[in-house]
C-alpha cells in the first residue's frame, strides 16, 4: 500500500473523490491540516491543528458494489477501538461508527462511495482521530464533547507510528471482512458498543425516532425498541 502526504488539503475525502481514477487501491492519503472537513450527515470536521489524524483510505474491493462495504465504516471503528485499547485505554463504540472515550468523541469516520453512472468506481474510506490536540482544542468542537489520546494519557503520541500501526491492524483482516461482512465483527462490535439497552434518540436526515437500543443486526443496522414495537434503522446519528 502507498502513503500520500498532502500538507493541506481541503479535505482528503474530496481529495480522494476527485483523484480516484489515477490513485491505487489501498492508497492512505496523509493531509497535515484540512481547510473543509467533511463530517457525516452534511456537518463539518474540525482540523484542531498539527499532530492529529486527518486520513482517507482508497478501496477498490470490486467493479461491482456489494453491501457490505457500508459496514467498513464499523470495521474501521473496531479497528480504532483495538488500537487505543493497546495503550491501556477503554474506548467505546457509538453506533454506527463513531469512536469515545468515557463519552468523548476521540474519533469520527466518514465513507463516500464513488460512481459513474451505474458504475462502481471505488471507496474514500475517511477518519479524523484526534491524537495530540489539547483540553482547549477539544473545546473548539461545539457539537459534542471531545477528547484525545493524549489528553488521555497524559502525554504525547506519536501520530505517524500510530497511523502505521492502525493501517496494518486495518489491512490485516479486512479480506476476511470482506467475505463475510458485519456479521465477522458483531460480537466484538458489541462487546464495545455503549448504546444498548438505553433510551436513545437517532437523528437521521429529516426525522428523529427514540427508543431503547436491543442490538444491531448481522448487517449492522440499529434495532430499536418502542412501545413492543421493533424498528432497524441502517443510517442515523444518536443524539
Ligand atoms: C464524523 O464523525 O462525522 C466523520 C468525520 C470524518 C472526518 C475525516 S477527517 C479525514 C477525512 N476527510 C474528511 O473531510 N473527513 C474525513
Amino acid at each position: 500500500m502507498e502513503f500520500l502526504y498532502l500538507d493541506e488539503v481541503d479535505s482528503t475525502n474530496l481529495y480522494g473523490k476527485r483523484n480516484l481514477e489515477k490513485l491505487e487501491d489501498k492508497t492512505v492519503i496523509v493531509a497535515g491540516s484540512q481547510t473543509a472537513g467533511r463530517g457525516r450527515l452534511n456537518r463539518s470536521w474540525l482540523d484542531l491543528g498539527e499532530g492529529n489524524l486527518y486520513v482517507s483510505i482508497i478501496l477498490k474491493p470490486a467493479s461491482i458494489f456489494d453491501e457490505k462495504f457500508a459496514n467498513l465504516t464499523q470495521y474501521l471503528s473496531l479497528v480504532i477501538c483495538k488500537l487505543i485499547e493497546s495503550y491501556g485505554l477503554k474506548p467505546e463504540i457509538k453506533w454506527p461508527n463513531d469512536v469515545l472515550i468515557n463519552g468523548k468523541k476521540i474519533a469520527g469516520i466518514l465513507s463516500e462511495t464513488v460512481m459513474q453512472g451505474n458504475n462502481f468506481k471505488g471507496l474514500v474510506l475517511g477518519f479524523g482521530i484526534n491524537i495530540s490536540a489539547k483540553q482547549e482544542d477539544v473545546q473548539k468542537v461545539v457539537d459534542k464533547q471531545a477528547t484525545s489520546l493524549s489528553i488521555e494519557l497524559g502525554k504525547q503520541v506519536d501520530g505517524t507510528e500510530f497511523l502505521k500501526r492502525l493501517i496494518n491492524l486495518f489491512f490485516q483482516d479486512y479480506n476476511k471482512f470482506l467475505e463475510r461482512g458485519f456479521e465477522f465483527i458483531k460480537h466484538e462490535y458489541l462487546l464495545r458498543a455503549n448504546f444498548l439497552d438505553k433510551e436513545i434518540c437517532v437523528k437521521g436526515f429529516n426525522n428523529t425516532q427514540t427508543g431503547i437500543a436491543k442490538s444491531v443486526t448481522d448487517n449492522g443496522a440499529l434495532i430499536l425498541e418502542k412501545d413492543n414495537e421493533r424498528f432497524v434503522l441502517t443510517i442515523g446519528d444518536i443524539l
